[in-house]
């Protein structure tokens, strides 16, 4: 089932996620109504609050880059320079705007057959994780912006916050 987008502004987006239990009787409904959302919705990555669920589930589908389902997952630590590039939300309707994020991360979760992993993970792969783990943990991109890209994107954001936006245009950055 295709859920509604819960946008910026949205109090659900700003609070940390709860961890789910991996026997949850409720995970292969909210995972497969998570891709159908993100599918509808042309993004690459979607996190369980951005369709209301206060739990820490994160679904990814980056073509040959990334696909899967990220469950409980955690940064244990950065690594690594930093980069900047521009990114996209389906939080944030027709905005893009540069982040400065560490190039790799080292990541735990479970995947949707209760398997554990732990793994380095460099460049894209890493920037989207680091954006969807962002989203569990009740961050978004504005917590992340630089005061001149903030202020830049001041009237952009109150519109998105006042629910005064169109989708116009898809972005291949809409993690
Ligand atoms: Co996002």
């Amino acid at each position: 089932m295709i859920r509604p987008i819960y946008t910026y502004g949205e109090p659900i987006l700003e609070k940390e996620a709860e961890d789910i239990d991996l026997d949850d009787q409720s995970l292969d409904v909210i995972i497969k109504d998570m891709f159908e959302t993100m599918y509808n919705a042309e993004g690459l990555g979607l996190a369980a609050p951005q369709i209301g669920i206060s739990k820490k589930i994160i679904v990814i589908d980056e073509k040959d880059i990334l696909k899967g389902v990220f469950i409980n997952a955690r940064i244990l630590r950065y690594l690594g320079p930093l980069s900047k590039m521009e990114e996209g939300c389906l939080s944030f309707p027709s905005l893009e705007t540069n982040i400065i994020r560490p190039i790799a991360s080292e990541i735990e979760w479970y995947d949707e057959n209760k398997n554990y992993h732990k793994e380095i993970i460099v460049g894209i792969k890493s920037r989207i994780l680091q954006h969807e783990i962002d989203h569990i943990n009740g961050l978004l991109i504005t917590d992340r912006m630089d005061e001149q890209e903030k202020n830049e994107k001041l009237g952009q954001l109150k519109d998105i916050k006042n629910k005064k936006f169109q989708i116009k245009k898809r972005y291949d950055t809409n993690f």
